[in-house]
């Protein structure tokens, strides 16, 4: 069996669970999306790679209702936590990575779903593979991250890979490489939609403290250093209702 680093564990986890609780209305934009493009329905059968604290999982659980299912997969335990004490009837918590989630014979899954996780899936032709075959026919699979030559990608490339106290070293998808991967293990050709979701922040140095947290900054890095970087790479503007930040 291949070992497999959990990148999310104790600091880091700490860090980005903090950063939600301390400002959960940030990512309204980004629940929107995910009920917009997913559309999780009453009854389906949901996988969901790298759910982390679970900020999308609740809310897909309460749209499938009891009768459906959610299948929540990732590797750390501590990102899962608040998963585990909620425990929510209809979640089925499966804690591995991607490249290992297998399903009982039998679930057919009416969609998948990933946010700001798959640039971490190091196997993801084999991933996509397997997955294929839990597919009902017309399936979704969404996923929401992170593509590569985009002003976020640079953030990440340039500010977090040294920033974060586990370091970022990721692949990134582009459209040929997702295009290629859905061909290759079965799945439709993929639509694309460009977002520029935005986060909002009643100040605008909350924008620093925020993304410090949640890509868990070493000491030295201050949240100055990441509010500048992401001024300079994504763009900070005011808004009515206080300022915003560029999100994936
Ligand atoms: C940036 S967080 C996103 C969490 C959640 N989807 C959200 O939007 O808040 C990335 C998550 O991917 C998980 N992860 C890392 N490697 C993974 C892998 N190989 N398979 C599945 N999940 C993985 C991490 O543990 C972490 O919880």
């Amino acid at each position: 069996m291949e070992l497999h680093q959990v990148e999310f564990s104790t600091e880091r986890s700490r860090s980005y669970k903090l950063a939600l609780n301390q400002f959960p209305e940030c990512w309204k934009e980004d629940t929107l999306m995910m009920y917009d493009f997913l559309s999780p329905q009453c009854g389906e059968s949901i996988l969901e790679i790298g759910a982390g604290s679970g900020f999308f999982s609740f809310d897909i659980s309460t749209s499938i209702g009891p009768e459906g299912r959610l299948f929540v997969v990732d590797p750390s335990p501590d990102q899962l936590k608040p998963i585990y004490e909620r425990a929510d009837d209809n979640i089925t918590i499966m804690q591995r990575p991607a490249e290992d989630i297998s399903l009982s014979e039998g679930v057919q899954l009416d969609a998948i779903w990933s946010r700001g996780a798959f640039h971490h899936v190091k196997s993801k032709e084999a991933v996509l593979n397997n997955l294929a075959q839990f597919a009902k026919p017309g399936a979704r699979l969404v996923i929401c991250d992170i593509f590569s030559g985009t002003k976020l990608s640079d953030y990440f490339d340039e500010h977090v890979a040294i920033s974060c106290t586990t370091g970022h070293e990721v692949s990134f998808l582009s459209k040929p490489y997702a295009k290629s991967l859905c061909k290759l293990t079965g799945w439709s050709e993929p639509k694309f939609t460009d977002l520029a979701l935005q986060w909002h922040f009643e100040r605008k140095e909350d924008i620093g403290v925020f993304l410090s947290l949640l890509h868990s900054n070493k000491p030295e890095y201050s949240h100055k250093h990441s509010l500048d970087d992401a001024e300079r790479l994504l763009g900070i503007r005011r808004t009515p209702t206080g300022w915003h930040s560029i999100g994936q």
